[in-house]
């Protein structure tokens, strides 16, 4: 029977957003045995978690050794066993792809930028080696001859996003979640600083819990009357092409200084992407599909005979400085927010589900986990 809300509704906990971080957090608090209802204004995933490419990838895109680094590995290392659970719950197989990430230098100049990356990697501990041109040709024979070194990064991943959706969808409800789709939550109802109810285009729904996930869309839920203020998160652009690679021409994820190229099982092989600040327009362009095309043939030249099957573009949530905001309202007692997670949705996804549900039962999250509590902007 499909969920819906009604006047009087009622829930433990209401997750506002079905992409992949609401998602992830319905699934976990599911199963934690919280009555959870989800909301989602259109249909699940549908928007940054579909366009995204699913790379997992914490080192091919860190340029320092910090907490957020830190974050985005840890979710990275949950991914096995989130994708095992997800198959023993729902027979879905996500895709996890573990056969690695390369990053290619173009330039001595560039060769020189991996070079420092190696070195701060590896005395930060991580996995990574430094590869000669010819030893990266070794490896993917069809990447360009123009290359000057590569990284490889062994622990850098990929899943399929879409199949993951599917997954998150499948799980949560078979554990009891109920979701809800093409329902939009307008505003949520304090009460002497706590949270009594969440609005929504359907009727009102009773709960002392609410979180805020809903990327993009985050400054048009609203507190009763209350003004909007300064955006809290802003919609950035990604476009993306898909060609279609049968055989294919590379294994692993290959990443450039401007784009990458992400092999799929199926033969697909997706390519990307811009970086757009237009608002909530989510139009692919010429101009964008150039810049793409012109970072995947420098990558991969042999791409240019390859067919094309579709290109989409979605909205990354960026934060104010950019890093994500996920942890409980210092001002409101029961609200909290698991949004702005920017490039990184699905990489964040199992770590933002569990810091929100440790928090939410009252367990102590990891110590690092703090530096991205709401608590650093003046916000409710
Ligand atoms: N995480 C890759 C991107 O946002 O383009």
């Amino acid at each position: 029977m499909k969920d819906v809300v009604t006047n009087g509704s009622k829930a433990d906990v209401v997750i506002i957003g079905g992409g992949v971080i609401g998602l992830s957090i319905a699934r976990e608090l599911a199963r934690r045995k919280l009555d959870v209802l989800l909301l989602e204004r259109g249909r699940f995933g549908a928007e940054a978690s579909a366009a995204a490419a699913g790379m997992l990838a914490p080192q091919a895109e860190a340029d320092r050794d910090d907490d957020f680094l830190r974050l985005a590995c840890a979710s990275r290392d949950l991914y096995p066993e989130f994708a095992q659970t997800l198959y023993e719950e729902t027979g879905i197989d996500i895709e996890l792809d573990r056969t690695g990430t390369l990053y290619l230098a173009f330039t001595e100049e560039e060769a020189r930028e991996l070079e420092k990356r190696y070195r701060w990697q590896k005395s930060a501990g991580l996995e990574v080696e430094i590869l000669s041109a010819a030893e990266a040709l070794s490896l993917e024979p069809k990447l360009s001859p123009e290359i000057q070194a590569a990284l490889r990064f062994p622990r850098d991943w990929q899943v399929e996003n879409r199949r993951l959706i599917g997954a998150l969808v499948c799980a949560a409800q078979k554990l009891g979640a109920r979701l809800c789709a093409d329902v939009e939550a307008t505003s949520i109802k304090i009460e002497g600083k706590r949270v009594e109810a969440v609005e929504t285009s359907t009727g009102r729904v009773h709960a002392a819990m609410a979180i805020i996930a809903c990327g993009a869309w985050t400054d048009l839920i609203r507190f009763g009357e209350g003004d909007l203020g300064e955006p809290l998160i802003r919609p950035v652009r990604g476009q993306m092409l898909c060609l279609e690679a049968r055989p294919p021409i590379v294994r692993h994820v290959v990443y450039s200084l401007r784009g990458y190229l992400v092999p799929r099982r199926d033969g697909r092989l997706l390519a990307g992407s811009t970086i757009e600040r237009v608002g909530f327009d989510k139009s692919v362009t010429v101009h964008g599909l150039r810049e793409i095309i012109d970072h995947a043939l420098e990558i991969a030249p042999e791409a240019a005979a390859l067919p094309v099957r579709d290109s989409w573009a979605g909205l990354r949530p960026q934060t104010r400085d950019g890093w994500p905001l996920i942890g409980a309202s210092e001002a409101i007692e029961g609200l909290f927010y698991a949004t702005g997670h920017y490039r990184n949705g699905i990489l964040l996804a199992p770590i933002t589900g569990k810091i929100i549900g440790s928090l939410i039962c009252g367990e102590e999250p990891q110590s690092f986990t703090e530096r991205f509590t709401p608590a650093r902007f003046k916000i409710k």
